[in-house]
């Protein structure tokens, strides 16, 4: 089943085939000959310096052009930037081979630190050349190239490293796989791919180059190859029994960064100081978003704002899918069932409820005479081309569409002057957030045979062969059957950049793309953009630059504010502008617990915090039971929006009498939360500390805690674990060794690092602890919205930890604007009894707004007596809890007790 069925809504429920994973060193190359014939490379010609080395790489015998032609002559340069990065880079003599566009990636500046100052150490073995990476305090090797020859050729790299028995490895995205990646026979695909269904083994919407890998007490580290070239990394043993990782990619260069860690939180850090830091997103974002692919006018749109209300659940941001445009074309309304004036109406509408408006913008452009925004764009040469100059097409939701080629001049300036026009307050659709998707970017037309010209109809219908585009000639059949094979250097004259003498559309490495050959349902490979770069090279950058020039598009439309940009597609490094939702899931349990494992990677791992799945799951139909447990999960992720294909049945949250009940408790706890999960996304935004710590993050010497996928602690305080059994009432959740209180009882609740078993866990009930030693800044009340929620005052829940100490953090800022000139910074302590609240304290709140501190609850003082208590304290006999009450100025310094 193909892609364009989403709009038939006639799925047939298949999900894609499950690829087999293949070892590369088993595949046989060109001419028979084994990659492991390969001779590797020689190093001379070394150059030490206090912050590195330099070498020249030989080939140290005959090619085997195993799966391209082996390069000759490489360089190695080796930097030691930081005390915690070490930065490896390996390239063609003639720098022709394709490296990432410097406008596209942010890399780390090329720091020097002198090698005696740094964690890690690099050594090299000249012949057969090889390298190894150590952490120095404990002589751990950490990376180890020495079991297989390095493999450079025109289509293919190797790198091999080995690891210790049974790693424990996590990253790598996007994958719906384990959160701890499978070690044996596993291949991680990085192919960026239309992915209905989210298939599992295999690739998806974006490509993260990146793992960590923990080693418990003798630490944690990170490893990031900055390449964008399709791949396949391949976890395996050896005949021999020897553990390895092996990076497979049909091109680019070994551009690898080492980070040193040793705490996995500090790997997170060092990875978004080589990546780049998280946007600052709106504290609206945190609200919850309600959207359906379906929602066919403007009146439906406006009824499910008003059942909202009518259900009593909160409702921060509304949704509108393709339905809004008029022939599925971006920047315009359909004229009938979404007319500009009634747009404007509901937008300013929502506006004044102080709700907010998201709408959704694809990549292809409609190809119609008459339609402005293509024929500006063409105008402007903003788009792909073909060799004889012509506009690239092929099949999207709108039809025939050319897309936009984000390496041109002038397409960030045509992209932007339509979104500030379109979505401007004045005269267009004043909203609040973009999404932008099919990034991939994913393209109906994706089979040899189809006819870009011909999508019949609309929502298209394209004739869809399920046999996978091989790229390839197809003897005896007429031109309009042959694959759009052209001469590469043509679109502008001699630009074409990159090494010459590759077939663009058929890799002979073959890194198993889910949805066929690497041209499949996307843009042919072979396709040129402007800069002379070609699509084979820079397809897993579509994404990425997409939302880097919406994100800019977003700000002009906007002055001043913080952009909220959502994406499919994403590319290391694109948390910096954009956030990401997992994709087109099912209804379904499974997909439920995925999104959890999902999300453990996305905000630690790839430093893109502000994720999360379509609640209650996208194809196929939800139900009450399942949607009740997904609405008070998803309370507890970072980005929560409730989503629903176009021929699900209804799945908002008021639709059900049980959801309903779990959403309202659930938004109800979640926006209470709301400032301390926004001081979380800061802290991650300005130190790179993760706002979502996997378990073991927090218990790196647990082995317990090394695989845990369903649980989570969302900031550093509260442990989440939900009831992730399909329609059970029963939990087994872990707890480590240390001091917990129940969220719901203030109990405390000593963990024995061992598992707890819950039952009678109801539909509108979540387990969650906090840690002892935290403190959780809350607000007293929720409210409807998070503008009204900011008129509520502060109370601080206090949980010490064995030795009666606690800290938390405060951070306090207007909201929304990308510079904000007073900001709170408070540093919570609570010691025995004494409570101080310390810090810059700047934000003076907006008129309306609360920054009153009305109580603390003092969790755990089981051993107190009323009368032990100062003035304004009260003793709960039942929890051991002490309250005390009073009013206290959040933008000033002090000190109390209980
Ligand atoms: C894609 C998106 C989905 C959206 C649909 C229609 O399948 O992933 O979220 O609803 O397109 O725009």
């Amino acid at each position: 089943m193909r892609v364009p069925h989403l709009a038939l809504g006639l799925f047939a429920g298949a999900p894609f085939a499950v690829a087999v994973p293949t070892q590369s060193s088993t595949l046989v190359a060109r001419d028979g000959a084994s990659v492991n014939d390969c001779p590797g490379y020689e190093a001379s010609n070394v150059v030490n310096s206090d912050a590195g080395l330099t070498a020249d790489l030989t080939l140290a015998g005959d090619v085997c052009n195993a799966y391209g032609d082996d390069l000759q002559d490489l360089k190695l340069v080796v930097e030691y930037q930081t005390k915690d990065r070490l930065h490896v880079k390996i390239y063609d003599k003639d720098e022709q081979v394709y490296q990432i566009q410097e406008e596209l990636v942010q890399r780390p500046p090329h720091n020097k630190t002198p090698s005696s100052d740094a964690d890690l150490e690099f050594k090299l073995v000249e012949k057969p050349f090889s390298f190894t990476v150590t952490r120095k305090e404990n002589g751990e090797i950490l990376f180890d190239t020495s079991g297989s020859q390095l493999v450079f050729e025109s289509q293919y790299l190797r790198v091999r490293t080995s690891l210790p028995k049974n790693p424990n490895i996590y990253g790598l995205g996007e994958h719906s796989d384990t959160f701890r990646l499978p070690n044996v026979n596993y291949r991680r695909t990085l192919w960026n791919a239309e992915s209905p269904f989210i298939p599992r083994n295999s690739n998806l919407y974006g490509s993260h180059p990146v793992y960590f890998d923990h080693r418990g007490s003798k630490g944690t580290h990170g490893v990031f190859l900055l390449n964008a070239n399709g791949m396949a990394v391949i976890l395996n043993v050896t005949d021999s029994g020897e553990q390895y990782l092996e990076y497979n990619t049909i091109g680019g260069i070994v551009d690898l960064y080492f980070l040193a860690g040793k705490q996995p939180a500090e790997v997170s850090k060092q990875y978004a100081d080589t990546v780049g830091y998280s946007a600052m997103y709106p504290y609206w974002t945190f609200g919850f978003h309600q959207c359906k692919y379906g929602y066919w006018d403007v009146n439906m749109v406006a009824e499910v704002v008003g059942n909202y209300s009518t259900a009593g659940i909160p409702l921060e941001v509304m949704w509108t899918d393709i339905d809004y445009m008029d022939l599925r074309q971006d920047f315009t309304t359909d004229p009938e069932r979404f007319p500009m004036n009634k747009m404007r109406e509901l937008v300013s509408t929502l506006h004044s409820r102080g709700q907010r408006y998201v709408l959704i913008l694809d990549p292809g452009v409609h190809l119609k005479e008459g339609y402005s925004t293509y024929e500006k764009g063409h105008e402007m040469g903003v788009f792909l081309k073909n060799r004889d100059g012509s506009d690239y097409l092929g099949i999207q939701w709108a039809g025939t569409v050319a897309w936009p080629d984000w390496l041109a001049p002038n397409t960030s300036k045509w992209w932007a002057d339509e979104i500030v026009t379109a979505f401007n307050a004045d005269s267009g659709i004043d909203l609040d957030g973009i999404w932008v998707d099919m990034n991939e970017a994913s393209n109906f037309c994706g089979n040899v045979d189809c006819n870009p010209m011909n999508p019949g109809g609309n929502p298209p219908a394209p004739k869809f062969d399920p046999r996978p585009n091989t790229g390839r000639p197809i003897p005896g059949f007429p031109e309009s059957f042959q694959p759009n094979k052209r001469s590469l250097d043509a679109r502008q004259g001699d630009k074409y950049k990159g090494l010459p003498n590759r077939d663009l559309l058929v890799a002979r490495y073959d890194p198993v793309n889910h949805v066929g050959d690497l041209s499949s349902s996307t843009i042919w490979t072979n396709t040129t953009n402007y800069d002379g770069t070609v699509q084979y090279d820079t397809h897993n950058l579509h994404g990425h630059s997409m939302s880097r020039v919406t994100y800019d598009a977003m700000l002009a439309r906007r002055p001043g504010l913080r952009p909220m940009v959502l994406t499919r597609s994403t590319f290391a490094g694109t948390g910096r502008k954009a956030t990401h939702w997992f994709g087109d899931n099912y209804s379904a349990w499974d997909d439920y617990r995925i999104s959890i494992q999902q999300m453990l990677a996305w905000v630690p791992m790839h430093q893109m915090p502000m994720v999360g799945s379509d609640v209650c799951g996208f194809n196929g139909n939800a139900d009450e039971y399942m949607c009740a447990r997904w609405a008070m999960m998803a309370a507890f992720q970072p980005f929560y929006r409730n989503h629903a294909e176009f021929s699900s049945v209804p799945q908002e949250f008021y639709q059900w009498k049980l959801t309903t009940a779990a959403a309202k408790k659930a938004i109800d706890t979640r926006y209470k939360l709301i400032d301390y999960a926004y001081t979380a996304l800061y802290y991650q935004t300005a130190k790179g500390t993760p706002m979502i710590n996997p378990v073991f993050f927090l218990y790196p010497e647990d082995a317990n805690t090394f695989g845990i996928q369903t649980q989570w602690f969302y900031g550093d305080a509260l442990l989440i674990s939900p009831v992730t059994t399909d329609y059970s009432d029963a939990v087994t959740f872990y707890l480590p060794k240390d001091t917990f209180y129940d969220y719901w009882t203030g109990e405390r609740v000593q963990g024995q690092g061992a598992n707890v078993t819950r039952t009678g866990v109801s539909y509108t009930d979540i387990p969650v602890h906090i840690r002892g030693g935290t403190i959780v800044p809350q607000r007293n009340k929720s409210a409807n919205t998070t503008t009204e929620l900011r008129k509520q005052d502060f109370v601080f829940l206090i949980a010490p930890d064995a030795n009666g100490k606690a800290t938390g953090r405060l951070y306090l800022d207007e909201g929304e604007k990308l510079r904000q000139d007073k900001v709170t910074e408070l540093t919570i302590t609570y010691n025995n009894g004494q409570i101080s609240v310390a810090g810059p304290a700047k934000y003076p709140g907006l008129k309306g707004e609360s920054i009153r501190l009305k109580s603390f609850k003092v969790l755990g003082q089981e051993g107190l007596q009323q009368g032990d208590l100062g003035e304004g304290s009260t003793l709960d006999p039942e929890t051991g809890a002490v309250t005390v009450e009073g009013s206290w100025s959040l933008n000033e310094e002090f000190e109390t007790h209980i």
